[in-house]
């Protein structure tokens, strides 16, 4: 996809809504780059995105990324220069014209900017899409068709690895496993159609147990795995697991399913305890909401799992059918232990929209 210079004309602005996702089986550890230690498989969500407008300015030809940014209408100037240095990264070898021409982008969330939700997954698969969109635009192709996406993926990928899951419909694999066919380190690939139809009706509730920012940087997080004494078991676990849950996947098999995604996050959280040095995102409130959630399936046999990301904040997962019951406990059992009581509804999406 090169970007002609003369074809300028024919684009002005464009822009997408993004969904964040959630991790089932959870990267965590990578190699320069963004390349992932071992594959990983995201739902990926509706509600929680990003909506990134990029209007393509005058012409500069300096070599060197010149945008102006806003989130939420307003002037970020951290923001602005992580933005800008993504850009010249990925500049010279995927989009020349983002260092040749000014770009005007401005950024929205749906969720609060302090609900301890991370929005990079969102925010960089929206500007990737926003990006590409006006590449193809350039050389005057409107289809956008799986090369479109896996370019998007790719960048989205160098912005915020588990960003290039949230560019595809319903569940996304990123990572070379032999089981899926034509997965990549370099791009998630879509498994939206060898999923049972119950997994697209699930929900997915995010606990809000903090909103305060992570001690502990995700990226800090993956170097921290270089010298994590069990790396190598994670790796070899998390292959076995891509199998394992894939198989759940195809079959509804919702008990194998809720057994991995469970213990995903609890090793994702062992991990980060025994790395050097040691650090704990749980909160004690991330620990209430978990024995509930054990003790409640027990009781009711219901199919009601959680899994985490890096932080203390729970996702709770089940399918649409048991919403009534299932909320009824939420409200009634969890909400307690949520930062102002705050819950964010969301459900597994359709992947992102163009609206303009
Ligand atoms: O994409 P990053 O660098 O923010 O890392 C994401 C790590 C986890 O959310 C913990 C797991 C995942 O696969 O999304």
């Amino acid at each position: 996809m090169s970007s002609s210079i003369e074809k300028k004309n024919n684009i002005s602005r464009c822009g997408w809504v993004s969904p964040s996702n959630i991790a089932l089986v959870k990267y965590w550890g990578k190699y320069d780059n963004q390349l992932p230690k071992n594959p990983s498989v995201s739902f990926t969500l509706s509600t929680a995105a990003t909506t990134t407008y990029v209007t393509l300015g005058d012409a500069h030809n300096t070599g060197v990324a010149k945008i102006s940014f806003t989130f939420d209408g307003k002037e970020n100037k951290a923001f602005q220069t992580r933005l800008e240095k993504f850009l010249n990264q990925i500049g010279p070898e995927h989009l020349p014209f983002v260092i040749q021409y000014h770009l005007q982008i401005e950024s929205s969330n749906s969720f609060p900017h302090s609900s301890g939700i991370a929005s990079s997954a969102s925010s960089m698969s929206a500007l990737a899409l926003c990006l590409c969109d006006v590449a193809y635009q350039m050389d005057g192709l409107e289809i956008y068709d799986d090369a479109f996406f896996r370019k998007v993926s790719i960048l989205s990928r160098l912005g915020s690895g588990s960003a290039c899951r949230s560019v595809f419909d319903s569940m996304a694999v990123w990572g070379k496993h032999d089981d899926i066919s034509g997965s990549s380190d370099e791009y998630a690939v879509s498994v939206a159609d060898e999923i049972h139809p119950v997994f697209k009706t699930f929900r997915n509730d995010i606990l809000i147990i903090s909103a305060n920012e992570k001690s502990v940087s995700s990226s800090a997080g993956h170097q921290l795995m270089d010298g994590n004494p069990f790396a190598a078991a994670r790796y070899a676990q998390a292959n076995n697991r891509i199998s394992t849950i894939m198989t759940a996947l195809k079959h509804g098999d919702l008990q194998s399913f809720g057994k991995i995604i469970e213990d995903e996050a609890l090793t994702l959280h062992a991990l980060m305890m025994c790395s050097n040095p040691s650090y704990i995102l749980m909160e004690e409130g991330s620990l209430s909401v978990i024995k509930k959630v054990k003790q409640f399936r027990a009781e009711t046999k219901l199919p009601l799992y959680f899994t985490l990301d890096a932080g203390p904040n729970v996702h709770l997962l089940y399918p649409a059918e048991y919403e009534t019951e299932i909320s009824a406990f939420i409200f009634a059992e969890l909400s307690q232990f949520c930062h102002d009581g705050r819950i964010i509804r969301d459900a597994v999406g359709n992947g992102p929209n163009k609206i303009l």
